[in-house]
């Protein structure tokens, strides 16, 4: 027997909140089909008083495909969790300390707070994001998210077709450098990893019928642009696609799970006092199940 209900937090229905259901025991086929369908209509659902480990919340995700291991522990050595599956979203070091003002780590996770959609620069993207929230600071450190798919129908007949077939080239290294963190502190083993990749800009999903703007903080250039109109082209559109109207913003309480679509939403984390604060936010991800676009060789 299912409770599961899904109330709708904004006035477009694009985030929801869903009550009587316990993620951390195992689930019903039903169960998990419903949350698939409220992820079709809704893109950001919200559960509360999810209390996850790191292995429920691995095995909880996993009912929604193959999990990704995360981009932090692919590119560096340091580790606090102990699985690679768990992206660490803390600010807390392998001593269990705060990360101090100058610590790399903590300047690298500062790039969340530009609007992104998670691993948009793997060939083949991430489908869902699953983010639990363990400690959270007393003030600040809100999630936003916004939808690309509303944000796509809103756009005017003319830019819609100019923009269809235009392909974007994606990169962590991107991102990076609008906070000015240079190429080369990736250092020389991980240059292969930050190789820009390509994606469709306008995505269609065959199930649901409906565009939308796969946007990124990771994108650079558009293909077959100069890169400074690239780069303009891509900011009008997030400035666009991040208006008020196209935005929920979350404020965590502890054992709050949100799953959001990175096909279908951008999102980014809001300032706190890391440097006084305990934030401790763990996110698993759930591989794309195809590339958008053709890769160069
Ligand atoms: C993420 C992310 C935002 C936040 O986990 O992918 O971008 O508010 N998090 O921590
Ligand atoms: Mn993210």
């Amino acid at each position: 027997m299912m409770n599961l209900a899904i109330r709708p937090l904004t006035a477009s229905a694009f985030a929801g909140d869903v009550s009587g259901i316990d993620l951390t025991r195992p689930l019903a086929p039903d169960s998990v089909r419903a949350i698939d369908e409220g992820m079709d209509r809704h893109g950001v659902l919200v559960f509360h008083d999810q209390r996850f480990s790191d292995d429920t919340q691995m095995a909880f995700s996993r009912q929604f495909g193959e999990l990704e291991v995360s981009s932090g522990a692919e590119l560096y050595k340091e580790r606090r969790l102990a699985h690679m599956e768990l992206a660490d979203i803390s600010n807390i070091d392998t001593q269990g300390q705060l990360r101090g003002a100058n610590d790399h780590l903590r300047l690298t996770a500062l790039g969340n707070r530009l609007w992104h959609s998670d691993a948009s620069f793997r060939a083949a993207p991430a489908k869902y994001s699953l983010l639990s929230a363990r400690a959270i600071p007393g003030t600040g450190g809100n999630t936003e998210f916004a939808d690309m798919r509303a944000a796509y129908d809103a756009l005017d007949a003319a830019l819609k077709a100019e923009i269809e077939d235009l392909i974007t080239e994606h990169s962590n290294a991107y991102s990076r450098e609008q906070i000015g963190i240079a190429k080369a502190d990736y250092g020389a083993d991980n240059q292969k990893r930050i190789k820009p990749v390509r994606q469709r800009l306008v995505r269609y999903d065959p199930r649901t019928r409906r565009k939308s703007l796969y946007l990124s903080a990771h994108i650079g250039a558009v293909v077959g642009m100069p890169v400074a109109e690239g780069r303009m082209l891509i900011r009008e559109l997030i400035e666009h696609a991040t208006q008020r109207q196209f935005v929920y913003a979350h404020a965590w309480q502890q054992w709050d799970l949100v799953i959001w679509d990175n096909r279908t939403t951008m999102h980014r984390a809001r300032r706190y006092d890391d440097l006084r604060e305990v934030r401790d936010m763990r996110r698993t991800t759930i591989r794309g199940e195809g590339v958008t676009a053709a890769q160069p060789q």
